[in-house]
């Protein structure tokens, strides 16, 4: 399976804290079938907007290298590909038209897009449309976690009508998020508003990056075939900056 969603990197961000954190957070993804993760650390450090506090490209990218050579050292098969968490924001905006956000892979074709927690700014649609322009297909993340769009899930819709995609948490699915998350998840599987699932991992006990538990429920719902689709062809697709469909 492929995570497209994960905070594994360590000190950049409310995820892993040291790399011992994040090695663990490997061996749990491993064992668990995920063979490659993309590393998508907040874009601003403590998930505050300040323009000196930020995870721009060189530091994630320093940070992969490192990752990458510890995973050699303690044998573990996992491939990590870089990417950002990306808040919608003008200040986002402006840093991602500088050239500083990475993109997943780095190939400016598709962005993690997390939404203000508790609103969903009018500006929403314009931004997308924007991001679309330059070729860039924003992902709406954990929409199901989302209060405005668990009132109002046309407003969901309207973003996916747009050519965004949306990632579903996997932990939503399997109730580690509560009943309504998980009963919402449901209705939007079924309403077919959900592309992809991502663990959006944070640490190894309470946000673990595992997918095979949500696979089975996620099958179980959407058929066998549907349900892979959003962990394996997509994401792949996804990390080689092809179109999804
Ligand atoms: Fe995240």
């Amino acid at each position: 399976m492929i995570d497209i969603h994960s905070h594994i990197l360590p000190d950049l961000d409310d995820g892993a804290k040291t790399w011992e954190q994040s090695l663990e957070m490997a061996r749990i993804a491993v064992e668990d079938g995920i063979r490659i993760m993309v590393a998508t650390p907040h874009l601003f450090k403590n998930r505050v907007i300040d323009v000196h506090q930020i995870n721009n490209k060189e530091i994630i990218l320093y940070r992969i290298t490192e990752f990458r050579q510890k995973l050699l050292e303690n044998n573990l098969p996992l491939e990590i590909i870089p990417g950002c968490d990306f808040p919608l924001g003008l200040e986002s905006l402006e840093l991602l038209q500088d050239g500083q956000v990475l993109t997943i892979n780095d190939s400016r074709r598709y962005l993690l897009l997390e939404l203000p927690d508790t609103s969903l700014p009018p500006a929403t649609e314009e931004i997308c449309y924007h991001l679309q322009s330059q070729g860039i297909t924003p992902i709406i993340t954990h929409p199901e976690r989302h209060f405005i769009i668990q009132e109002m899930p046309q407003k969901l819709k309207r973003l996916i009508d747009l050519g965004c995609l949306a990632q579903i948490t996997g932990q939503s699915l399997t109730g580690g998020f509560g009943r309504a998350v998980k009963k919402f998840s449901r209705q939007l599987l079924k309403q077919g508003y959900i592309h992809l699932m991502a663990t959006d991992a944070h640490d190894s006990h309470h946000r673990p990056p595992r997918l095979g538990g949500a696979l089975t429920e996620l099958s179980r719902l959407i058929g066998e075939n549907r349900a892979r689709a959003m962990v394996t062809d997509l994401p792949q697709r996804i990390i080689n900056g092809e179109p999804c469909f």
